[in-house]
């Protein structure tokens, strides 16, 4: 049986009478569908559209759901701490506990902790955190690597190669009409995981430099791990030019282990940002980062504000997340890990017997599906000139027909409820769609 979208299609041009197109999010404009679906609900592993249509959901609200849609202990611990309000616009006891937990399971040592609500927010607050500190202006941006909407860094995500520029001295290409072209002068754009090209950058601008904002583990293009050394260089540059490194964690952080990308690579940097898995699926996010520096915030010179900040059921989700990553810390990655990698291999392995040229990258929970004939892509360049999106496209809506919902842009999140059946329906789903294709 296929699956029909006629409910989401009446809602969808209903919607876009009111809604300016129809979306609430860009991204959502490219749903497999080819319309934005509508859904009714969501448990676990599954979510329901308004056709009736079930999906083994991969997308997991783009990566927070670490337990799967609306696990019980959040709803149980969010439900009962709102009794107490919602917004205080002031301080509230468990932010001291969320902070402690938080701190103790990342790497970064003697640090501190600010909260916020969304990603693109706390990397706007690390970036005056890191010019404030450093009193320099230059941020070096890698092409591929997403870090939220702001004008001030949505740059390059995704940048066409026909006007991407030179490999060597990219363009800062805007990702939307109406920013402040003004910011452009403050980023630096580099190709990533290339040794030469960033220590080209900072033998150029070293002395304007404040900061690197990287991902750790490419996770908006490919999920693509850092070359061995290839982070370490990086903060080698930055402490010999007297720059920060700040790791972009708001997908990594809490995902990929407790302590982030930063206990899977062994390296830390000065400063990280968090958000999505930190909440088990609210909205919250923080910055964490050495004592000195993140004093440019403490002590009032660096300004950081939002009434939503630190609200009881954001904060109440992230006590019930991390108090559970911290009680089964070993375990719950152990078990989390596992089932990425019985993804990871199935999928090579059926792409492998379907003579396709899915390709798979990622690891742990942190996958991506791309068509590409290449072993390996390394970064945003290699993924624009090596990989077909159109195919992936159309794989997408074909698994979508088959009951698997998978991301626009080929990231799969697994969550702790996604069941051993669960990856099994998907993988011969995969199979069936490829032999198809
Ligand atoms: C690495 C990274 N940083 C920042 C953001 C922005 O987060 P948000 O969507 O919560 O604003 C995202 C969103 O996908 C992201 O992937």
């Amino acid at each position: 049986m296929t699956n029909q979208f006629d409910n989401s299609k009446k809602m969808y041009n209903q919607a876009k009478k009111y809604i300016a197109g129809g979306i609430s999010s860009q991204i959502r404009k490219n749903d497999p569908a080819k319309i934005p679906l509508f859904f009714s609900h969501a448990k676990g592993s599954k979510m329901w559209d308004v056709d009736g249509n079930e999906y083994i959901d991969y997308i997991q609200g783009m990566g927070p759901n670490l337990f799967g849609h609306s696990p019980d202990f959040i709803s149980e611990l969010v439900k009962k701490e709102m009794d107490r309000g919602y917004v205080f616009a002031a301080q509230f006891e468990k932010e001291i506990e969320i902070a402690k937990m938080a701190l103790e399971l990342i790497p970064i040592k003697n640090a501190t902790a600010r909260f916020a609500i969304s990603g693109t927010e706390i990397d706007q607050l690390l970036f005056r955190v890191m010019r404030g500190y450093t009193k320099k202006n230059k941020i070096v941006k890698f092409e591929g690597h997403y870090h939220g909407w702001m004008d001030s860094v949505n740059y390059s995500v995704h940048p066409s190669l026909s006007i991407a520029g030179d490999e060597n001295n990219p363009n800062p290409i805007p990702e939307s009409t109406g920013m402040d072209l003004n910011t452009r002068k403050s980023l630096i754009i580099c190709e990533w995981n290339d040794e030469e090209k960033i220590e080209k950058v900072f033998n150029e601008f070293g002395d304007d430099i404040a900061g690197v904002i990287t991902e750790p583990i490419l996770a908006n293009t490919n999920c693509i791990l850092p070359k061995k050394g290839y982070l370490e260089k990086v903060k080698s540059l930055c402490e010999k030019h007297n720059a920060l490194l700040a790791f972009d964690e708001v997908i990594t952080g809490f995902r990929v282990a407790a302590g982030g990308a930063q206990e899977l690579l062994k390296i830390t940097p000065h400063i990280a940002t968090y958000a999505k898995s930190m909440a088990g699926g609210f909205p919250m996010s923080m910055i964490v980062g050495e004592k000195q520096i993140m004093n440019e915030i403490g002590n009032g010179n660096v300004y950081h504000g939002g009434s939503f900040n630190s609200n009881v059921m954001s904060t109440a989700a992230t006590y019930a997340t991390l108090k559970y990553l911290q009680d089964s810390k070993t375990t719950f990655y152990e078990n989390l890990n596992k089932k990425g990698e019985f993804m990871i291999e199935n999928l090579k392995s059926v792409s492998k017997s379907q003579e396709s040229d899915m390709h798979v990258q990622g690891i742990g929970s942190l996958l991506s599906i791309s068509f590409t004939n290449k072993e390996e892509i390394i970064n945003w360049r290699d993924h624009a000139k090596n990989c077909n999106e159109e195919k992936y496209s159309i794989f997408a809506y074909e698994m979508l027909k088959n009951g698997i919902r998978l991301s626009s842009n080929g990231r799969m999140h697994i969550s702790s409820a996604h069941t051993h059946e669960d990856l099994e329906k998907t993988i011969s789903a995969v199979e069936k769609v490829l032999s198809k294709l």
